[in-house]
């Protein structure tokens, strides 16, 4: 291989050091849906696995606004990335995303990361399982076997209020007419603005399920939606038989339940933590974690996972020491910068935070 070649192969996104990328298209997907393709200003290609996701840095107003978005374009393409959002009632992000990110423009990102990723089961049988925009990862998957040509068993279920919410509706018929063993059932809750659907209307339930995909305890299933879709979903893999262990969900974005506060006793030794922006100060006990304080007083900290594997929380510690057992979502350099996340520390001091 020549050296100019080999140059160009190993000129690979680095996820620790890389961080800027240009939006190069936007694409209307449906009436609130867009996809916001990437690519690295550097020239760099992307190594992903169908599943994961990037966090964002968003120049909102005079704020910096972070998100997880998942990646919807398949790991086959490496040269540019596709995450596609919807835009929500009232979302600060979205909105700002659907509103100003036009090609051409820069972002920060850090990633790719995440763990939803296709165990290669043995069977290759698998059940995806999507609501609403949780259809993006599944997509990445898709499009991924498809690129591949993997002989694969899957059972895809998408479900959505209406037809018209249905993200990819075409590509995703050309998929099942082209690959060989997808099953595709798109079940909207009403048909909407289109009476002429000619499928099943409902939400997804035991008995629905039991005749739609009778061996779903023979697959991996993998799930991925608003948090009470992906509720149902687990509730009823579980009564259907599927094994814990071969079911696996997407869980940063959907609102993830912090577990209860721990209560706090004269015992317990108490902390002054005072965010600086917000010109506001409140007691941390030593074994809780900043961000459930925070939250349950009101004081605003972006936040998603809150297992400290998104980053989406990351603030500067102005002062003070924390106990910080995170899952990947922030970088030694940045905790060299002063960095840390809220959700997954509990102070060993006072604490200053610039927020
Ligand atoms: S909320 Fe995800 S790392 Fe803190």
């Amino acid at each position: 291989m020549d050296t100019e070649v080999q140059a160009a192969v190993s000129c690979w996104w680095d996820p620790e050091l890389d961080d800027q990328l240009r939006c190069v298209a936007v694409h209307q997907e449906t009436h609130d849906v867009r996809s916001f393709t990437f690519v690295s200003p550097a020239g760099k290609q992307f190594r992903f696995g169908s599943g994961q996701y990037f966090l964002f840095d968003f120049p909102v107003g005079d704020a910096v606004e972070s998100r997880c978005y998942s990646i919807s374009s398949p790991p086959t393409r490496p040269g540019s990335f596709t995450v596609t959002v919807k835009r929500v009632a009232g979302g600060v992000v979205s909105n700002w995303l659907h509103d100003n990110l036009t090609p051409g423009a820069t972002v920060r990102a850090q990633g790719p990361r995440g763990t939803f990723l296709r165990p290669v089961a043995e069977t290759r049988k698998y059940l995806f399982l999507s609501g609403g925009s949780g259809i993006t990862p599944v997509m990445s998957m898709l499009r991924e076997i498809a690129d591949t040509a993997e002989v694969s068993d899957v059972v895809f279920l998408h479900a959505g209020r209406t037809p018209q919410d249905f993200v990819f509706r075409e590509e995703l018929a050309l998929l099942a007419a082209r690959i060989k063993g997808l099953r595709l059932f798109l079940l909207p809750e009403a048909r909407g603005a289109e009476p002429s659907w000619p499928g099943l209307t409902a939400r997804i339930s035991a008995e629905l399920m039991a005749l739609a995909v009778p061996d779903m305890a023979e697959r991996v299933v993998m799930c991925c939606g608003p948090a009470p879709f992906m509720a149902a979903a687990r509730s009823i893999a579980a009564s259907l038989g599927v094994p814990p262990g071969r079911y696996l969900e997407e869980s940063f974005d959907a609102a993830v339940l912090e577990a209860p506060l721990p209560e706090v006793t004269p015992a317990t030794r108490t902390f002054k933590v005072q965010f600086a922006k917000q010109n506001r100060t409140i007691e941390v006990g030593a074994e809780q974690t900043v961000l459930s304080c925070a939250k349950k007083a009101g004081v605003r900290i972006p936040s998603s996972c809150a297992n400290g594997i998104c980053g989406t929380c990351k603030s500067r510690l102005v002062s003070g020491s924390v106990d910080m057992t995170h899952g990947g979502g922030i970088r030694q350099r940045e905790i060299d910068a002063g960095l840390f996340l809220p959700c997954c520390s509990r102070p060993l001091s006072d604490l200053v935070i610039e927020r």
